[in-house]
């Protein structure tokens, strides 16, 4: 059952305290990616959900957003577009800042990788902030993409990153 899958891909992610700082309880989806059946069900749980919902690119966030992105990509006929960290993309590239904490970031997609008229989906491992899938929404909505969903395997609910997202609708596999 769809419960089964979420309890094995919970159970799968590994929680580490006190990384990359003191206080912060670290979750780690690099176990998860060890366990080939929870893996595949992550992913499943994603393309059973986006299939039909004519999605023709899906979004990646660097870095782990191109661990689970391009699966799922694949398996509903959809291209890849990879978000990258600033300086890293080699052609002519689109960018947005958002606030950090302290300080801010960037994230940055090719210009032409996403056309006027695309129906996207936004991937990630994990929402705390909100302030990467905002960006990332409004860098796609920027060249004129309709962001159909923002779709995470973690929520962090504590911090309220849903509430930065307006109205777009985001989904969760654990929270
Ligand atoms: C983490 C995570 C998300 C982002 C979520 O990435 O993978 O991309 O933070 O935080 P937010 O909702 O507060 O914006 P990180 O910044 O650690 O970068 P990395 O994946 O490249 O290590």
């Amino acid at each position: 059952s769809d419960d089964d899958r979420i309890s094995r891909i919970t159970s799968a992610i590994r929680v580490i305290p006190d990384f990359p700082k003191p206080g912060i309880l670290f979750q780690d989806i690099t176990t998860l990616l060890l366990d080939p059946v929870a893996f595949k069900d992550t992913i499943d749980l994603f393309v059973e959900r986006y299939k039909d919902k004519d999605i023709s690119v899906v979004a990646g966030v660097e870095a782990r957003g191109f661990i689970f992105g391009p699966p799922i990509a694949l398996a509903i006929g959809a291209k890849f577009v990879p978000m990258r960290k600033p300086n890293k993309l080699p052609g002519p590239v689109i960018s947005e800042e958002y606030s950090l904490e302290y300080g801010k970031d960037k994230i940055e997609m090719h210009v032409g990788a996403v056309e006027a008229g695309d129906r996207a989906l936004v991937i990630d491992d994990l929402i705390a902030t909100g302030g990467t899938l905002c960006a990332a929404i409004n860098l796609l909505e920027r060249v004129g993409a309709h962001v159909v969903e923002c779709a995470c395997v973690i929520e962090l609910p504590e911090l309220k990153g849903r509430d930065r997202l307006g109205d777009k609708p985001l989904f969760v596999l654990v929270s």
